[in-house]
């Protein structure tokens, strides 16, 4: 199915998106890629420089939501992958509406331009675990479960999935979605908790953790995601959800924890500071469904993270730039400022 495709990738400079371009020209040596991103604040056209003179490799600056411009790309490929999305839930509470545009009208756009070309033999939606909401203790979601999404960049990434799933039923496009676990890995941005705890201890600065700290989260490795992406597209169902979870279950502060383990800082960088609004507490995903198509993961929590920690170690240019940015600046301080200024001392939260 990708060997000797033409292959639409967007979001492609993002995190996960250029991972994914690096895995499919590694894996299929004849397939064509073109990338389809606008390059807002959380890509790095960097991600995918080591390609940027292959042949089989195009970039396309431009924005989902662009009805003609993605008719265009559309005409002469075989396979979609969805990654373009606004992602982070913080800046989601700050602001929705680009996440509404982007996530749930920009996804439509794309559906519409496959459905009219009859040549889309596969559209993968790239979804998340978080739209099906906090799971209690001792539950994980299934993918026949109800959504309950509870952020607004959650919500509308459920408004994504509503309308793939309504284009497989209504046209037949082949549309499968896939609900993926919290990723790590190179070239994450920085405003992302492990990105921003490691490249906050390398700067000896306070590592902000949201109220107790004890929320979980499920920690996929990006090559884990990527194999099983590239395995979906080619085994998976039309019409099918996908769970997409490594098992690797952490509380955020041993995650704080093991981040400034491997970089020999002190603990006493972490903050306690004010939660996240409406913050999930744990999110689980019940991943059988992909086990039985062939799926499993490589990388445990522990290996997950000390290749993550060590790519931040060594690619200090990668990151730094962000850090001098006005704009990221300005983000930092609305979400950060206050909430470090009042922040609890580890020591004083853990020795009480
Ligand atoms: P990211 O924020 O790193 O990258 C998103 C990319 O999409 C950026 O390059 C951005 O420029 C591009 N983009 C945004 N709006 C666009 C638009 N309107 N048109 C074209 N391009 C646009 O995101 P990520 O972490 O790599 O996530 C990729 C996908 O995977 C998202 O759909 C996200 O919901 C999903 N996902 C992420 C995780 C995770 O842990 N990071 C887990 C599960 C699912
Ligand atoms: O679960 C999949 C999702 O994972 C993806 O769909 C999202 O795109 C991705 O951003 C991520 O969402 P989270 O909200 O889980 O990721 P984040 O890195 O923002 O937070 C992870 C946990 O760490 C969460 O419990 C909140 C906490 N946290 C986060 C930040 C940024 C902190 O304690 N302090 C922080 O400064």
């Amino acid at each position: 199915m990708l060997k000797d495709a033409r292959i639409l990738v967007t979001g492609g400079c993002g995190f996960i998106g250029s991972n994914f371009i690096l895995h499919l020209l590694r894996e299929y040596p004849g397939c064509r890629v073109v990338n389809l991103d606008k390059l807002t604040y959380a890509s790095n056209p960097n991600n995918l420089r080591h390609v940027q003179d292959d042949a089989r490799y195009r970039f396309v600056e431009g924005d989902i939501c662009d009805a003609k411009l993605v008719d265009r790309l559309m005409a002469d490929v075989d396979a979609v992958f969805n990654f373009a999305a606004e992602t982070h839930v913080d800046r989601s509470l700050l602001e929705a509406g680009s996440f509404i545009t982007t996530d749930v009208y920009g996804t439509y756009v794309l559906l519409e331009a496959a459905r009219r070309y009859g040549n889309v033999r596969r559209f993968v939606q790239i979804s998340t675990d978080e739209v099906y909401g906090d799971m209690p203790e001792g539950q994980s979601a299934r993918e026949t479960d109800a959504l309950r999404p509870r952020s607004p960049y959650a919500a509308s990434k459920a408004g994504g999935d509503m309308q793939c799933l309504a284009f497989f039923e209504t046209y037949g496009l082949p549309a499968i979605i896939t609900r993926a676990a919290n990723n790590i890995g190179p070239r994450q941005h920085v405003e992302k908790v492990v990105p921003l705890f490691a490249t906050s201890a390398l700067r000896d600065q306070p590592l902000p953790l949201y109220g107790d700290g004890r929320q979980v989260r499920d920690w996929l490795y990006v090559e884990d995601h990527c194999r099983a992406l590239d395995l979906i597209a080619r085994a998976g169902e039309p019409g099918e959800v996908y769970n997409i979870g490594a098992g690797n279950y952490q509380e955020n502060i041993n995650v704080a924890e093991a981040i400034l383990d491997l970089l020999e800082k002190p603990r006493s960088l972490i903050r306690f500071v004010t939660d996240r609004q409406g913050h999930d507490r744990r999110y689980s995903l019940d991943s059988s469904k992909l086990r039985t198509v062939g799926w499993s993961p490589r990388y445990d929590f522990h290996s997950a993270l000390a290749n993550t920690v060590a790519w931040y170690r060594e690619n200090r240019w990668w990151w730094a730039p962000i850090y001098a940015d006005a704009l990221f600046q300005e983000y930092f301080e609305r979400q950060y400022g206050e909430r470090l200024a009042q922040g609890v001392p580890y020591d004083l939260r853990t020795s009480t």
